[in-house]
């Protein structure tokens, strides 16, 4: 059995699917792993660390041509999907809940597509929750950017040329990512403070130093541990109560986000306004359309002396450890889907079934669900 490394091809994505390290692991479970040329190149994997690890370095066609099961980190588009042909497996970040269009593509080529953020949040598939992994890597940079931006130390400092407080950083969503940027703002020094709808983290947060605000907004906890849209009175109060926060914190790190919906206003214009200058706003949920009004997803901007830093796709700032990483989430979601040495898939298997999106030339729909 083959498994075909693909070159990413979207613009500014750094990352590849599978690192030389995992090459050895595949190979050393009797698979043959081919690798687009310089497909590694953006995260510092070059083709000689590939071959040395067993791969074999292709052109583009050679790969889709041969492999069994292409392995990607985005979704396929324009060249890359034309290349795709019936039979052939595919595992990447397929975004299944808001490109419904990419699924009916993919099962109409007669692919079988397992989207890696459709992981099922089980015990057993924890080693392979992309997710995961990448939001680990967006909530550490994102504490790293807000210290960057701020034209304040993060920590307290006493020198003879005085005393400097702590910064106040407030950290809005506090799963995989914001639990992350916590920790991280406290290594740094900051006094940080945090709030989400599930109140099962209030432990995780005061846990990691930081305090755990008490908005009296209640929320709920969904389907695998994710949180569900607050009623719309709720949200309006949790908007209030927030900029009130806002006003007081030097930097605000956003990471709230519901599966399959537009990310929740947390942070409106008017709350923007309320800020000081030169605090920072660093808004992780920029791609699914921003946590603050005012973000420009894609930019950095400054609005009324405040710096919203509205990054997409943050994971490809650390190409290296977020390329490694993910490239664990997929070899062992492959470990999976082969048996001595051959594809074979057992849709009994609830992670698998879960995972896969499209097989057999219909859409499939539990990962969507
Ligand atoms: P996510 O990326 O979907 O959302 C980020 C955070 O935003 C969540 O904590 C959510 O509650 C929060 N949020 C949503 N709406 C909000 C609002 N209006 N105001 C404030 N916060 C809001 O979630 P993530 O980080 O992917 O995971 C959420 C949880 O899933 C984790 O904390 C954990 O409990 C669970 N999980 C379970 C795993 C497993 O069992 N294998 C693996 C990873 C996470």
């Amino acid at each position: 059995m083959k498994v075909g490394v693909a070159k990413e091809s979207a613009p500014g994505e750094t990352r590849v699917a599978v690192v030389p390290d995992t090459v050895r692991r595949l190979a050393g479970d009797g698979v043959d792993v081919l690798v687009e040329h310089l497909a590694g190149e953006p995260a510092t994997f070059g083709d000689a660390a590939y071959e040395e690890a067993g791969a074999v370095v292709v052109s583009a066609d050679e790969l889709y041509r041969e492999a069994d099961v292409v392995c990607k980190v985005r979704k396929p588009a324009g060249e890359e999907l034309g290349r795709l042909r019936e039979g052939q497996a595919l595992v990447a970040l397929l975004q299944p809940l808001t490109d419904p269009e990419l699924l009916e593509e993919l099962a109409r080529r007669g692919v079988t597509a397992f989207s890696m953020d459709a992981i099922p949040r089980v015990t057993r598939a924890q080693p392979m929750d992309a997710l995961s992994s990448q939001s680990t890597v967006s909530g550490y940079k994102a504490a790293l950017l807000a210290a960057e931006h701020l034209g304040k130390f993060f920590p307290m400092l006493t020198t003879a040329a005085g005393t400097i407080p702590p910064a106040k950083v407030l950290v809005l969503g506090a799963g995989v990512a914001g639990l992350q940027a916590i920790a991280t703002a406290r290594r740094l020094g900051a006094v940080v403070s945090a709030f989400d709808v599930r109140p099962v983290v209030k432990e995780q947060v005061e846990s990691l130093g930081a305090t755990f605000l008490e908005l009296d907004v209640e929320g709920a906890e969904g389907v695998g541990g994710y949180a569900v849209a607050l009623a719309e009175d709720q949200h309006a109060r949790e908007q209030e109560l927030i900029a009130r926060h806002a006003a007081e914190s030097d930097a605000v790190i956003t990471t709230a986000l519901v599966p399959g919906r537009p990310a929740p206003e947390l942070i409106t214009e008017e709350g923007v306004r309320g800020m000081r200058a030169g605090s920072v706003i660093v808004d992780l949920a920029a791609e699914a359309g921003g946590n603050c009004a005012a973000t420009r997803p894609g930019e950095t901007i400054v609005s009324g002396g405040v710096t919203i830093v509205g990054l997409t796709n943050v994971p490809a700032t650390m190409p290296v450890h977020a390329s490694q990483m993910y490239s664990r989430n997929v070899q062992s979601f492959l470990s999976l889907l082969v048996r001595d040495g051959e594809l074979e898939l057992d849709f009994e298997d609830e992670i698998v079934r879960g995972t896969c999106v499209a097989h057999g030339g219909r859409v499939m729909t539990e990962a969507r669900a």
